[in-house]
């Protein structure tokens, strides 16, 4: 009888608290690894833990077995990835389509695991302040959707005058792209894919975005950045900032990138609303009314927008982590004298551009949780766009290389062929 993934986490995990500490990621990071060589980072502590956990599941026992899930691991993949700061694994899918095989993954929030476990198979690891670089497998590629925190000058002098770091280790410390950089700077992946709000760029007057650039630069990458829209891909305004690396070391000093093109027109808004969405989705009487006197107030005073009822044939505004507090961004207008609705998660789902199989239902997440998830995700098609840019430098720069390699070898050949030929007269 074939053994299942689902078959596995029946043993795997049977306790709420067990999502807190790192066991359970030793171990799904081991049962996705078994072929590529990153096993070795989590064999002794999963097994460890599978220990304390159970006394009759062995890893010999177990394998192969079959992932019986929406999003298994790549098998024969091209590539290898870590996802940071994975969220719902937005990235994942996108590179994963791609042939990519992702050996790493890391997020704290406890709910974002349950929901990228429950589709990937695979439990992150948590707070990356806390992540020894060392024990991170070697990839090709880094990606991840970071926090925006500002560098403080207090912070940096002090270290200075501790005499500890220099050059970004300085100038960062203390941020969520400090743990970034010492990754990169401790892995050297050929190529990193970072993203971020809009307004990074114009943080701190300029200083966070051009203290980021510097680093990356320092660190030896080639560094692109854009501001793009999601609305050429799923219907809704979204802009973020990508920011793309690619190693000198490995490029060498000629990187021609160019960020996609976005396909032509937008997209419609009607498309990815459910034609029978639950009733609990519309808003109460006392919520509606709140929200139509907090915009009337805010226009009389001439400021601020209030909430939005979305044109069907139109876009979208951002849908942001606070969704779930009224959902006054996005709302959608109903028929029959019945107060606007909010959008329901599996409508957040396809507006963010995830697949119909990325699984919400049923995996023990509330609403308000899938809320805050996709409110705070990336819109695939975009990452699938820019992450197939990517791929076509990286793809061209080995096909580079193998016909380098393949004329030096003829070189040798005829070389040794000469030689041959000067012998024998
Ligand atoms: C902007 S979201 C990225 C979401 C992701 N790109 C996706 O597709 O869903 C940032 C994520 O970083 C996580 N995070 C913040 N601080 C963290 C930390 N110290 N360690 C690990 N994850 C962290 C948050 O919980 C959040 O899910």
């Amino acid at each position: 009888m074939e053994i299942k993934y689902s078959d596995i986490r029946k043993h795997l995990i049977k306790k709420d608290n067990q999502w807190d500490g790192e066991g359970l990621a030793f171990v799904t990071h081991y049962l996705q690894s078994q072929d590529n060589g990153s096993s070795k980072y989590f064999r002794k502590e999963a097994e460890e833990y599978l220990e304390t956990l159970i006394h009759d599941l062995e890893f010999n026992y177990v394998l192969p077995f079959h992932f019986d899930i929406p999003f298994p691991p790549t098998e024969n993949h091209d590539f290898r990835f870590i996802d940071l700061f994975a969220g719902i694994g937005g990235f994942r899918i996108a590179f994963q389509e791609l042939n990519g095989k992702c050996v790493y993954s890391s997020e704290w929030n406890k709910y974002a695991k349950i929901t990228y476990e429950a589709n990937f198979g695979e439990v992150p690891f948590g707070d990356i302040t806390r992540i020894d670089e060392n024990k991170i497998p070697d990839h090709d590629i880094l990606v991840g959707g970071f926090p925006c925190q500002p560098f403080s000058i207090a912070g940096v002098s002090k270290k200075n005058a501790l005499g500890r770091h220099h050059g970004f280790l300085d100038k960062t410390q203390g941020t969520l792209f400090f743990d970034i950089a010492r990754i990169i700077e401790s892995k050297k992946p050929k190529a990193f894919l970072l993203e971020n709000v809009k307004n990074l760029r114009s943080h701190d007057r300029g200083k966070t975005f051009r203290i980021i650039k510097e680093t990356l630069k320092e660190l030896e990458y080639h560094v692109f950045d854009e501001i793009l829209d999601a609305r050429h891909y799923v219907p809704q305004h979204r802009e973020r900032i990508f920011i793309v690396g690619f190693s000198r070391k490995y490029f060498g000093e000629k990187v021609e990138f160019k960020f996609p093109e976005p396909p032509e027109g937008e997209k419609r808004f009607g498309d990815i609303l459910e034609s029978r969405p639950d009733p609990r989705y519309t808003l109460s009487d006392h919520l509606w009314g709140y929200l139509q006197e907090y915009a009337r107030k805010h226009k009389a005073k001439g400021n601020g927008f209030g909430f939005g009822l979305t044109d069907v044939n139109g876009v979208a505004r951002t849908l942001s982590a606070r969704y779930y507090k009224d959902g006054s961004e996005i709302l959608i207008k109903q028929g029959n004298g019945n107060n606007p609705r909010r959008l329901t998660p599996e409508e957040c789902k396809r507006l963010m551009g995830f697949p119909e199989e990325f699984l919400i239902k049923d995996i023990g997440v509330s609403d308000t949780q899938l809320y805050k998830q996709f409110g705070n995700s990336v819109a695939v098609p975009v990452v699938r766009a820019v992450a197939a840019s990517m791929m076509e430098i990286i793809r061209s720069h080995k096909k580079d290389n193998m016909e380098v390699l393949r004329k030096k070898r003829v070189k040798v050949l005829t070389q040794s062929q000469v030689k041959n030929v000067t012998a024998s007269n």
